[in-house]
């Protein structure tokens, strides 16, 4: 009787303990979240570097084939003046040169691969054959080069290249392996809409750094915790400059705007709160512009807006502003312990666009574009479910394995693809070799701007999106596209898999090339 009576009481005032300890996070992660929502950690940032814009690649032109030469090279930037960051790049120290290259038209590249490590170049959001897409499948040895070439048929969108090096493609991009890939429509030229590439219309490609003292890149491979969001930075670049302006016409301006970072997402805005008008998403022109105050774009995801710049006088500062989840303000707290001062939710200062002075014709966007056709429910003849796990950062309960075939399609069908996120942060959920439509998210109507072609999807947490998407173009049945999480350190823990499209299902899928040496990747921990 004493006994219990002892038991009982340890019993309580350990429980009294615990509502004491859960209280107390609780008022401090509350205070900590009240706190960051008005801080924004590089505010008051000079602006006082000219934005760098990427230099668009000259092709050669032979019997109609644009061919481009890129050579993948390591060098240095001064990112801060006086100091020397070692880099990688594309035809330069860091970033890589503009491709363009319109509909209807072939591409050709001659690639070199001059660093001491393997590499590959993935064209991001292409409908092209798979042995061309650059994935980890198709790899650059060291010295090594790669020719391949594709006719384009992608609509006129923003598209981009990046290293997709298996187990090491966080790092490449990271350090600057990735550039921009326009594709123009000649028959979208009488939108008239900006595109004066560099003047009024301008590619920007945001990514956030962490620097060390000594001004070199901080890279970390390895985000197993669950806490770990991905690599985060607490500097801003916007096409390789910190602390960018710009100046713009004081008219309408262009905006082409990839998130190129590896784990952050950003939700962009104006300071002054003035609205802006999304004409495209990842593969291309939306049906219609969708006037925004902000827009929340996830890793790997694209978004060209149109900024009036002659609406309101001055210049106008483009933001991030904080994002909240469902899991805040604990995993603000959480966050903010691991990598203080640097969580996901804190806003940034991004961009300063100037209005010039003198006039500039007054323009306007049209009211509509071409209409899209939204891919009817009814015409999925297949339906799979990919779950995003918690811990091992896998995807159905598995890390990639390069010999093995996660999902057979056949050439012509359309798919629904049901993404369910299980963990508790987001996921960029993204498939090669095609554009796909979004049905829908938890069960409700995607939001406008959503309505258009997408490659990339941010999956926030608890969420289950709906994907529709048609496997049009190629098969090959011995090799694979993927599909992965966008937050690269997710990817390179193995959050990916594998997918080949055939012509019929009774086609044998065996896999070819060099798959047997491809390093083998461990989920987390
Ligand atoms: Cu942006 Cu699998 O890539
Ligand atoms: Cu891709
Ligand atoms: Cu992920």
């Amino acid at each position: 009787m004493r006994r219990l009576n002892l038991w009982w009481r340890i019993a309580l005032i350990a429980l009294g303990a615990v509502v004491v300890v859960v209280t107390l996070v609780a008022i401090v992660a509350v205070v900590y979240t009240a706190l960051e929502r008005t801080t924004y950690p590089n505010a008051g940032l000079a602006f006082d570097q000219p934005l760098a814009i990427p230099p668009l690649l000259e092709p050669t032109i032979a019997d109609g084939v644009k061919t481009f030469e890129l050579t993948v090279q390591s060098g240095t930037r001064q990112f801060r003046p006086g100091t020397d960051t070692a880099t990688l790049g594309f035809n330069g120290a860091y970033l890589g040169p503009t491709i363009r290259a319109a509909k209807g038209e072939t591409v050709r590249f001659h690639i070199a691969n001059t660093l001491a490590e393997p590499t590959t170049v993935h064209w991001h959001g292409m409908d092209l054959p798979p042995i061309m897409d650059g994935g980890p499948h198709q790899m650059i040895d060291a010295g090594g080069t790669w020719e391949p070439t594709w006719p384009v048929i992608n609509a006129a969108s923003t598209l981009w290249y990046h290293s997709h090096m298996m187990g090491k493609t966080g790092e490449q991009v990271y350090r600057g392996l990735a550039g921009f890939f326009l594709i123009d429509d000649p028959a979208d030229a009488a939108l008239g809409l900006p595109s004066t590439y560099g003047m009024d219309d301008i590619p920007l490609v945001v990514q956030d750094r962490l620097f060390d003292a000594s001004g070199q890149f901080i890279y970390r491979a390895d985000h197993s915790s669950f806490l770990s969001p991905g690599m985060l930075g607490d500097t801003i670049l916007v096409n390789g400059t910190v602390g960018p302006y710009l100046d713009v016409p004081a008219t309408l301006v262009r905006l082409r705007i990839l998130n190129g970072s590896n784990a952050r997402r950003y939700d962009f805005a104006f300071a002054d709160g003035r609205t802006f008008q999304q004409v495209a998403s990842d593969g291309g022109l939306l049906e219609a512009p969708v006037t925004l105050d902000h827009l929340l774009l996830a890793p790997a995801e694209r978004a060209e807006i149109i900024v009036d710049m002659a609406a309101i006088a001055g210049p106008a500062r483009l933001i991030s502003r904080p994002i909240t989840d469902p899991m805040d303000p604990i995993s603000n707290l959480v966050q903010a312990i691991l990598v203080p001062g640097n969580d996901e939710h804190q806003g940034f200062e991004i961009l300063e666009l100037r209005p010039t002075a003198g006039t500039h014709p007054s323009a306007s966007v049209p009211e509509r574009f071409s209409p899209i056709t939204r891919m009817a429910e009814a015409d999925a003849t297949v339906t799979r479910e990919f779950i995003l796990d918690q811990d091992g950062r896998t995807i159905n309960g598995k890390a990639v394995d390069h010999a093995r075939v996660d999902q057979v399609v056949r050439r012509g069908d359309t798919e629904i693809w049901v993404v369910r996120n299980f963990t508790s942060s987001y996921h960029p959920f993204h498939v090669h070799g095609v554009q796909f439509q979004i049905l829908d998210r938890n069960g409700n109507p995607p939001a406008v701007n959503e309505l258009g072609w997408k490659d990339t999807v941010n999956v926030p947490t608890t969420e289950s999106v709906r994907l529709i998407v048609r496997f049009a173009s190629y098969a090959d049945p011995t090799r694979p596209y993927m599909f992965h999480c966008h937050i690269l350190e997710h990817e390179d823990m193995g959050m990916m898999g594998q997918f080949v499209v055939v012509e019929s299902l009774d086609e044998e899928v065996k896999l070819t090339g060099p798959v047997a040496e491809m390093p083998t990747v461990h989920s987390g921990h």
